[in-house]
């Protein structure tokens, strides 16, 4: 059976209420219901926009040593990450994550791929969690840093979970005019705090104990994947408006909007980073 340990109910079906619901920091409209259909109308596999590269790239980390390896994905959203690692290194998996709707997705879809024993979900804010007797070995998170307004406190508990060797392989985003009325409206279009420059997370990683790092700008692969996003939701529009609201499928549309204008200005980017303790 494929495991689903829900510390916390957090929401509900925003087209019951019409309006957005907060989920501590995050938005239900953003990670609920709607999102899930939309994305499955479009075909967008993966809730961040490198999809497995970043896997492949790193694909070493996840392969030596053999075996017994204790792996976390923060903010595992439909599980889909987690599912690829599991299979392709035959390694157990927990995710976090804090949208109920994305937690049963990722159920459904583990329990389809036949990993049922392999990944574990927790319906939990990842601040809350607490997983005894585990030390992980590798953390992913991609996508999901942004999330937390206190980075100290997410490093902290990144440390406090992990191994002494252990690797953190991310994706966020970075901003060097957080005036910019573009990041603006995409901060609160998407809920997320905004961060500092590309060297921004460097001092958490040391102030945290993870010494070696690397840090690359993928803000073009970004783009690409929200304008091939934005282009799906032109051609599938009438399906969209099957599966969910017109005010849900505009809603997304203005989502990708404000990145494609914030990441125009080249104020506002996307990075990929590995960091080892
Ligand atoms: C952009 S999505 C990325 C999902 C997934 N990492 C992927 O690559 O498909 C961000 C995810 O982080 C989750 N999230 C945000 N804050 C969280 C928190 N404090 N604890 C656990 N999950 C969180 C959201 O619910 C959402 O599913």
């Amino acid at each position: 059976m494929s495991r689903i340990s829900k510390e916390q109910t957090l929401t509900r079906d925003s087209r019951q209420t019409g309006a957005p619901i907060m989920m501590g920091s995050i938005r239900s409209d953003i990670y609920g219901p709607d999102t899930i259909r939309i994305s499955e109308v479009i075909g967008r596999k993966y809730n961040n926009p490198l999809g497995e590269w970043p896997v492949e790239k790193f694909h070493a980390i996840f392969e030596s040593p053999p075996a017994a390896k204790e792996i976390l994905d923060v903010g595992c959203g439909r599980g889909q990450l987690a599912i690829h690692i599991a299979r392709k290194f035959n390694q157990r998996i927990c995710g976090i994550e804090k949208s109920e709707a994305m937690s049963q997705v990722a159920l459904k879809n583990i329990s389809k791929a036949n990993l049922t024993g392999m990944i574990k979900i927790i319906n939990t804010d990842f601040l809350n969690s607490s997983i005894k007797g585990s030390r992980f070995d590798i953390v992913v998170s991609f996508d999901v840093f942004s999330y937390f307004d206190e980075k100290d406190l997410l490093f902290a508990k990144l440390s406090s979970m992990t191994s002494p060797n252990a690797v953190l392989i991310f994706s966020d985003y970075f901003c060097t005019d957080p005036k910019d009325s573009e990041t603006q409206r995409l901060a609160k279009r998407w809920g997320i705090s905004l961060p500092g420059d590309i060297s921004y997370y460097s001092r958490f990683l040391r102030r945290h104990g993870f010494e070696n790092h690397s840090i690359e700008d993928t803000t073009s692969r970004y783009r690409a994947h929200w304008t091939e996003m934005r282009r799906r939701c032109i051609d599938f529009e009438p399906q969209l408006l099957v599966a969910v609201s017109d005010q849900a499928r505009k809603n997304y549309l203005d989502s990708i909007d404000s990145i494609l204008s914030a990441t125009r200005t080249g104020k506002f980017g996307h990075l990929l980073c590995c960091a080892k303790k």
